[in-house]
């Protein structure tokens, strides 16, 4: 069921924006120029119950990349999405940006887009109309055809592309191969057979003077394959009415490519990978194998950090220098300092570990862990809403929950922090150098004084004061000769 969006939403929504700095005038004399990044259609082609600008590459919704190369080249006040399949869930997802929003409830095409943005983009002389489906187009290119088209006075330029295979793309038909203007853009659907042999393509980004745009955006039609109206349809319009149409060829096609399928969707975000991998290869990571390691956007690392084969870096994530990353460790959002080895399998979710740390192999460090500088946590060693202080270690088997450990803490293998029971979660404190013998239950909440001593195989249900010896366990009994006596018993 199609959503109805109350009149006041179909306005520009642009936060706390005052009328006084909404022209931004370019520092190419190219005007006021806004940006308008047309993201309001379904995308049918992804069978998608989700909006196709939803969909992530990269570790970041597509929109995300549009925008982010946007407000480099004008700020976030002067950008505008125009979204309508499912805008609340679109608008939720970039608000952070600062970006202002032109909701088209009904989506009858690009064209359409640009009529209901009329309102938004008025105050402005020049506008860059972008595709919130194509996320690998940058900041360099948006400033290159906004001077273009300042500099040819043109009414609407558009950017271009040679294809090998320009099947699916709208064709630039060109007044001749010499000249730079454009006498229309044809849709593969209405492409003659002649018209389809040619390999320069539009890509769905454009410049327009927004007075020129606005005075002959109404003689748009519905008038083909789909019944939408075209934005590519306004090189014509324009042509005919006498006003100057360019196109600027990009030197890099694959900044072009859009998402209108899932196979696509693949090959942006393999796209985004590698450049990611080669911009910090270039800034001095070593990382080993790329094809393999899936490392987010936004992820910073260190120099001299290594990255192993088949690693996951999400999110936020920030890595310091000196590091090494073992194979298959999946870390989201955390922090890590300077010389910390992570070793191989280790998942690590919002939590940190300070420098010279060593992690895994196989730890699981849930939410709000720290890990002290130095300190150790090993193999299958789950952590969660605990700190643990400098040069501690647990190094097997054990669960550390709503903890606060010290310094110089040794935790033994299979110790437990019984943080739950049943209906409330409570605390479990450590005090600096106190020894947890292996297979210890600490039943929170509990404190373990400074210094102290818990047998192995203890369950400690009350606090242990400084420099005590606990034990929480049955005296061992040995009973001489049972098990010979049991034996001879079975031979008779
Ligand atoms: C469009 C161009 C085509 C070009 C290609 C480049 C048209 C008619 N065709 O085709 O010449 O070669 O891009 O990738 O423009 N959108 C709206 N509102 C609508 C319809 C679409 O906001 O009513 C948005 C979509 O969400 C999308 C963008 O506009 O982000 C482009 O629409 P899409 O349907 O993907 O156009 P293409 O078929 O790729
Ligand atoms: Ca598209």
């Amino acid at each position: 069921m199609k959503k109805a969006f109350p009149k006041e939403t179909q306005r520009a929504k642009s936060g706390g924006r005052q009328p006084s700095d909404v022209p931004h005038t370019s520092p190419t004399g190219t005007g006021r120029v806004a940006v308008a990044i047309m993201a309001a259609g379904k995308g049918t082609r992804l069978k998608s119950k989700h909006p196709k600008v939803l969909h992530e590459v990269g570790g970041k919704p597509i929109l995300a990349h549009v925008i982010a190369a946007a407000t480099k080249v004008v700020p976030p006040t002067n950008v505008f999405a125009i979204i309508g399949h499912e805008a609340d869930s679109v608008r939720a997802a970039v608000q952070h940006t600062g970006i202002g929003f032109v909701v088209q409830a009904e989506q009858r095409g690009t064209g359409h887009a640009l009529m209901v943005a009329r309102e938004a983009l008025a105050p402005y002389d020049q506008v860059i109309v972008l595709s919130g489906d194509a996320p690998l187009i940058t900041p360099e290119t948006i400033t290159r055809l906004s001077e273009f088209h300042g500099a040819q006075k043109a009414a609407m330029t558009l950017l271009s592309a040679d294809l090998e295979n320009p099947f699916g793309y709208g064709r630039v038909i060109r007044k001749s191969a010499k000249s730079a203007e454009v006498l229309a853009i044809v849709e593969e659907k209405s492409a003659g057979a002649r018209q389809k042999k040619i390999r320069e393509i539009n890509a769905g980004f454009y410049a327009f003077s927004v007075p020129e745009l606005y005075s002959h955006i109404e003689e748009l039609s519905t008038n083909n394959a789909h019944g939408e109206y075209y934005l590519t349809d306004m090189a014509g319009v324009l042509h005919r009415a006498r006003r100057k149409v360019v196109a600027m060829k990009t030197a890099d096609a694959g900044e072009i490519l859009g998402s209108n399928t899932r196979a696509e969707m693949a090959d942006l975000d393999a796209r985004l990978r590698m450049a990611k991998c080669l911009q910090l290869m270039h800034d001095g990571v070593t990382v080993f194998y790329p094809q393999t390691c899936v490392i987010d956007s936004d992820v910073e690392i260190g120099v001299d950090t290594v990255i192993e084969p088949f690693v996951q870096l999400r999110g936020k994530t920030k890595i310091g220098a000196d590091c090494r990353i073992g194979s298959y460790s999946m870390i989201e959002d955390s922090e890590i300092g300077d010389g910390v080895r992570v070793r191989e399998g280790t998942i690590m979710e919002s939590s940190r570990a300070l420098a010279g740390a060593i992690l895994g192999p196989y730890s699981h460090l849930r939410p709000g862990s720290e890990i002290g500088e130095g300190a150790h946590v090993g193999n299958f060693v789950e952590t969660k809403k605990m700190r643990m202080g400098k040069g501690s270690k647990a190094n097997h088997l054990t669960y550390l929950g709503d903890a606060e450990i010290g310094d110089g803490v040794n935790v033994g293998a299979g110790t437990i922090t019984c943080n739950y029971d049943g209906a409330h979660k409570h605390k479990t404190v450590i005090e600096d150098g106190a020894f947890i013998g292996s297979d210890s239950t600490l039943v929170a909440p509990v404190r373990i004084g400074k210094g102290s001593y818990i047998a192995a195989a203890s369950c400690i249900t009350d606090d242990v004061p400084e420099d005590a010896l606990a034990l929480g366990r049955a005296r061992q009994t040995v009973k001489e000769g049972w098990a010979r006596e049991k034996r001879a018993a079975r031979k008779a």
